[in-house]
C-alpha cells in the first residue's frame, strides 16, 4: 500500500515499478484481459456495451492499419506491449507471421505469456522483458515497429526512436500513437505536472509538444508519412466514460493512485498519431 506514495513522490519516474504494482488490475477488461490504453473513440458511446473494450481494439487497428500490417510482414515489434493484447491481436487479425511483445513490467509480460498461449499463438508471438530504449535486437531485424500509447514512459523517447530505426530493415515502418504532455503554462498546471509525472511515470525529458515530437521523429532519420492530433477521439471521450463510471469501478483502482492521478483528467494533453518510414 505505500508502494504507491513511494511511486509518487519518487524523484524518477518508474513505469516498470508503476505497471507491476497494478499487476493485473483494470478499469474494465475484455473477458480477462486487463487493458491498459484510452481507446479510439470514433463511432462508440460511454453507454455502449463493452464501450472500452471496444474501444481499445480500435485503436489497436488504427495503429496496425496505420503500417499496413500484413502477412508479409516477418518481425514486427509492439513496443510497450502491456498485458500483450495488442501482440496476439496483430498476428491474429492483421496475419503478421511472427511478432515480439517488449515490456518493462515482469508482471504484466507474465500475463501476456499466458494470453499468447491460450490464444494458440504462442509459435508466432513472444515477449521479451527489456527496455525499448536498448533494444536486444539486430539491426535491420524488423519491418515494423508499432508502439500504442507507451512512448510517453520512454527514458528518453529520442533514445527508443533511434532504436527503432537501427532494428527496423530499409524501408520498415514506425507506427504510433502517443500521450502528449505539453509543458505548463499556468500554476496549476505546474503544480498538476509534478502528479501527472509521478503517477504516470512520465521521464521530464519527453514533456513537450506534437511539433517537437515530430521533429525528433525525422532528427533520428525517419520520413514521416502522417502525423495528426487525435486527443478528441481519444482522450475527451475517454474521459467522458471514466466519468460516468459507478465508483465501485473505479475503486479496484488504488486508493492512493487515485488521489495523485486526479490532474491526469484535468491537464491539457495532445495525442499524436504518426506514421514514418526508414528510407531506403
Ligand atoms: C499505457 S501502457 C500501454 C500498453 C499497450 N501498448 C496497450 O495499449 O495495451 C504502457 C506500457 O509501456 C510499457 N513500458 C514503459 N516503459 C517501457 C520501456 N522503456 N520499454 C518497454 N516497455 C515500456 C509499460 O510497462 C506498459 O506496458
Amino acid at each position: 500500500m505505500w508502494l504507491w506514495p513511494r511511486l509518487l513522490l519518487s524523484r524518477q519516474a518508474d513505469p516498470g515499478t508503476l505497471y507491476d504494482l497494478r499487476g493485473d488490475r483494470a478499469i474494465e477488461g475484455a473477458g480477462d484481459v486487463p487493458l491498459v490504453n484510452m481507446g479510439y473513440w470514433p463511432g462508440i458511446k460511454s453507454s455502449d456495451d463493452g464501450a472500452l473494450q471496444r474501444a481499445c481494439y480500435a485503436l489497436f487497428d488504427l495503429v496496425a492499419q496505420g503500417a499496413n500490417v500484413n502477412p508479409r510482414d516477418a518481425a514486427v515489434l509492439d513496443a510497450g506491449c502491456g498485458f500483450g493484447t495488442n501482440a496476439v491481436h496483430v498476428a491474429l487479425r492483421h496475419g503478421a507471421q511472427r511478432v515480439t511483445g517488449v515490456n518493462v513490467s515482469d508482471v504484466q509480460l507474465a500475463t501476456a505469456r499466458r494470453r499468447a498461449s491460450e490464444a494458440g499463438v504462442s509459435d508466432r508471438v513472444d515477449f521479451l522483458l527489456a527496455s525499448v530504449t536498448r533494444l536486444p535486437l539486430a539491426d535491420g531485424s524488423v519491418d515494423v515497429v508499432l508502439s500504442v500509447e507507451a512512448a510517453f514512459h520512454f527514458d528518453t523517447r529520442e533514445a527508443f526512436f533511434a532504436e527503432a530505426f537501427r532494428v527496423l530493415r530499409p524501408g520498415g515502418r514506425l507506427s504510433l500513437v502517443d500521450l502528449i504532455v505539453p509543458p505548463a503554462t499556468s500554476l496549476w498546471q505546474r503544480f498538476g505536472l509534478r502528479f501527472v509525472l509521478r503517477s504516470q511515470a512520465v521521464p521530464e525529458a519527453n514533456v513537450y509538444g506534437i511539433g517537437e515530437f515530430v521533429r525528433r521523429v525525422r532528427a533520428a532519420g525517419f520520413e514521416i508519412v502522417e502525423e495528426e492530433n487525435i486527443v478528441d477521439r481519444v482522450f475527451a471521450p475517454f474521459r467522458r466514460w471514466i466519468l460516468t463510471q459507478p465508483p465501485w469501478v473505479l475503486i479496484r483502482y488504488d486508493f492512493f493512485y487515485l488521489l495523485g492521478s486526479w490532474p491526469y483528467l484535468l491537464y491539457p494533453f495532445d495525442y499524436v498519431r504518426l506514421v514514418a518510414r526508414k528510407p531506403d
